[in-house]
């Protein structure tokens, strides 16, 4: 079933059912002021953090998943009869409510029609303000005159903390208050405590100001508008249509104005809410005369627009496949941007419960993002680095607002997880590639507890810290966990992947000294690779694939002896991108993933599941089969399977396992799925599931960053590197070729490549304006701004 479609040219997902499997989300504002909202017009909003500046209430996990949200109800003053301008919550039969949704890039758009009445409200938090805006256009195309009453609804929490607003209500029912000053809705949580100007939301102040018309009456609290026994589909108030002007005093409070309109036939009014931070002094006012008009608030949407479009704009690229162009050119780019915004705590699933950068999420994210926000990714990635700590491994969260680099504790020895400060491996070289800084690399930056170091240094330390850390056979202890959070080795049972992990930063190290010429250096890394590859091949491989770990007591996990998760996916793909495989067992561990692990939605993370392996070693066995990390399809490996096999050559492989979970494969197909075309998500539950082919945890997940890297740097094999750009795609044979138009250094360039004779890789010359240079390196001296450069895929 299809619920919708692409729209590339406008960069938006057009939503034509509104009755979507579950509710498809999409994100308003910036990092100070976030929004979600779906395209039934739920979600809630905050400052800067959703579990303690939230104040746009969301009820968890209720039916559906998305309500409240910001709603405008319609009240027919003749007839009674009322209904909604998103299809929800009301809800009216839809064979007579059409409702179309555009989800654009940090703007929602709900289209919709009932009983001759055309309903328009767009959604927006205005490019760097922290107030957002509603605005709702209201048109009659009936033959007669018609007069409509318009309710705004919204529920805004009592107090910031998402845990006391939702449980502790002993507490939050009697803390916040509502009160109309000057026509403007005035809230707040501690209502006798002042307000710190620099911090508008603490305590918690918010206003909303209705403005197009004079606010006929208005109610703050929820059981008035509601009923104690009324719905979100049926508030009591709306029987009758008359509100109070009652300004509660503790319970729930609801942002309730009601605007009467009188249209004529044809007629269009036009109506704007504008919902922010601060009081109706300290900032409503302001705000209000600034932006509160029709005029400044269409600016203020194409200015958003253009500025989100601009970013979007460094990678597009022409391919055969259209679904797979919407997600490189608007949707996983964008995806990707939320995801290095929000890491993981803040969307309809995690609705708060996470907090700060989970560390090895969010260096990992930046490989989402490098084409996109270049320089500006510096400061970002900086935090990251002071979120080492001086003995090489990291602290598992960092938060952002309040991080002191130099006075943080370090983790305790036993929460350290082995991964977190490999990743760097992988995106500081792609942020130096990405913009030629390499003097980034003798930047000197504090550790998280004490000490400092250059960012090679921290690299070092990186490496260090796992080769200090060696179990009974040489390779890497497991620690709290590997990348997979449920890998509990312990300190002496070994990680696998960590043992690629390492091997392959040991490579990235040695070519960043030869880069520097420190070959002291380089030799250091070198000499360790090659002590590390003996430990590996002693141990690792298992006749057809490579094992998973090794536990404390030495029993080897990932072997054929064993009945359950006797092939995992990760440590096949990264023997491959690590090159620790020979040729030979590479070939046998791709082989060996696709039979024990593919499935038609992509491939299970290791198989069989676990049932019976102890939760000390797999802490996986406590999920149902067939999803999460037992034996579902975790969507952030796909991505390195996809990488292996266009390293190994094998374009058409890549491309079938990449089609398996992209989004836009299953647009068509939504009721797979069930969540957004459009967004990655982070599992899907395997056929071992009675659930098959469901996928879970839209937007915030790994997944993003590295599908748009395997896509655009290993597929279509665009890569910067720190002397040019490395022109090495791998695609599917049919593909007879593609275009990239990519803004690197600087520069806008134009990549054509052709594949006439239907192979999957091999570029022997690159032609650049006409001038032919050997081997498949676009060199920074050739690139010049507006450079057509062509190639031919010929096979090896
Ligand atoms: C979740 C976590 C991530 C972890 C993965 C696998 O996505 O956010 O940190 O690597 O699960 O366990």
């Amino acid at each position: 079933m299809q619920f919708g479609h692409f729209d590339d040219e406008a960069k938006e997902y057009v939503v034509t059912r509104p009755d979507t499997p579950r509710p498809w989300s999409n994100y308003l504002g910036s990092t100070e002021y976030g929004a979600i909202i779906t395209n039934n017009a739920g979600g809630y909003s905050f400052y800067r953090s959703a579990a303690n500046g939230r104040f746009l209430r969301l009820r968890s996990n209720a039916v559906p998943l998305d309500q409240p949200g910001r709603y405008f109800y319609l009240r027919d003053r003749q007839s009674g009869e009322f209904w909604s301008a998103s299809w929800q919550p009301v809800g009216k039969p839809l064979d007579r409510y059409k409702s179309v949704c555009r989800h654009g890039t940090a703007y929602t758009v709900i289209t919709s029609q009932y009983d001759s009445i055309e309903m328009e409200a767009t959604y927006f938090v205005p490019l760097g303000q922290t107030f957002e805006c509603w605005r709702l256009r209201v048109t009659n195309r009936s033959q007669k005159a018609r007069t409509i009453s318009v309710y705004t609804y919204c529920e805004f929490a009592s107090v910031g903390s998402l845990y006391n607003d939702l449980v502790n209500l002993q507490y939050s029912m009697f803390v916040n208050k509502a009160d109309m000053i000057d026509g403007m809705l005035a809230i707040a949580s501690h209502p006798y405590e002042p307000m710190d100007p620099a911090n508008p939301a603490s305590p918690g102040r918010y206003w909303m100001k209705l403005i197009g018309a004079p606010v006929a009456a208005f109610e703050t609290l929820r059981d008035h508008f509601l009923g104690n026994y009324g719905t979100y589909a049926n508030p009591e108030a709306l029987a009758s249509g008359k509100l109070t002007n009652f300004q509660t005093a503790g319970e729930n409070v609801v942002g309730v104005q009601q605007a009467d309109l009188d249209l004529k036939p044809g007629e269009t009014r036009e109506l704007l809410i504008l919902l922010g931070l601060g009081t109706p002094d300290s900032h409503g006012k302001a705000v209000v005369g600034q932006f509160g008009n029709p005029q400044r608030c269409q600016i203020e949407l194409d200015k958003l627009k253009q500025s989100w479009h601009s970013l979007l704009e460094s990678v597009r690229v022409k391919t055969p496949d259209a679904e797979f162009d919407s997600m490189v050119n608007v949707w996983n780019a964008y995806n990707a941007l939320i995801t290095y915004a929000w890491s993981r705590s803040a969307s309809l699933i995690y609705n708060g419960e996470r907090d700060g950068l989970g560390f090895r999420d969010t260096v990992q994210d930046f490989l989402g993002v490098t084409a996109s926000l270049k320089e500006k990714m510096r400061d970002r990635l900086e935090l990251m680095l002071t979120g080492q700590v001086e003995s090489g491994g990291a602290m598992p969260l960092l938060k952002p607002f309040s991080h002191k680099p130099g006075h943080e504790p370090a983790p305790a020895k036993e929460h350290f997880r082995s991964d977190d400060a490999l990743w760097f491996f992988n995106a500081v070289p792609a942020y130096v590639a990405e913009t030629g800084e390499s003097d980034f690399y003798n930047k000197v930056l504090p550790y998280a507890d004490h000490g400092q170091a250059t960012v090679l240094g921290h690299l070092r330390r990186a490496l260090e810290f796992n080769l200090e850390r060696v179990g009974r056979n040489g390779l890497p202890c497991g620690l709290a966990a590997d990348w997979n959070d449920c890998c509990n080795l312990g300190y002496t049972g070994e990680s696998v992947m960590v043992a690629f992990q390492v091997r392959f930063g040991l490579g990235v190290y040695a070519d960043i000294a030869a880069h520097l010429k420190l070959p002291q250096e380089e030799k250091w890394a070198v000499d360790q690779r090659e002590k590390l590859d003996k430990a590996i091949q002693g141990i690792c491989w298992d006749g057809q694939w490579f094992i998973w770990a090794t536990g404390k007591d030495g029993t080897i996990y990932g072997t054929k002896n064993l009945e359950e998760g006797k092939v995992y996916i990760n440590t096949q793909a990264w023997a491959v991108i690590s090159g620790a495989a020979t040729p030979a067992q590479a070939a046998l561990a791709m082989k060996s993933m696709k039979e024990y692990l593919f499935t038609p939605y992509g491939l299970m993370l290791s198989a069989p599941p676990f049932e019976k392996t102890p939760k000390s070693i797999m802490g996986g066995v406590v999920y149902n089969k067939g999803i999460k990390e037992n034996a579902g399809i975790f969507n952030h490996p796909q991505s390195w399977a996809v990488m292996a096999e266009c390293i190994l050559g094998h374009g058409d492989q890549a491309y079938e396992y990449y089609r398996a979970f992209m989004p836009a494969a299953y647009n068509t197909r939504a009721e797979i799925r069930q969540i957004e075309p459009y967004a990655h998500a982070q599992t899907t539950y395997a056929t071992c599931s009675p659930n098959a082919g469901k996928a879970r945890v839209p937007w915030l997940t790994g997944t993003v960053a590295w599908s748009y890297f395997a896509a655009v740097q290993y597929i279509l094999g665009i890569r910067p590197e720190i002397d040019g750009l490395r022109i090495d795609p791998c695609i599917p044979k049919a593909w007879p070729g593609f275009e990239m138009r990519r803004d690197f250094r600087g520069r806008k360039i134009t990549i054509k490549i052709a594949n006439p004779s239907g192979k999957c890789k091999g570029i022997r010359n690159l032609k650049v304006n006409g001038k032919i240079i050997p081997g498949n390196l676009l060199p920074i001296s050739e690139l010049t701004d507006g450079a057509v450069i062509e190639a031919r895929i010929e096979g090896d």
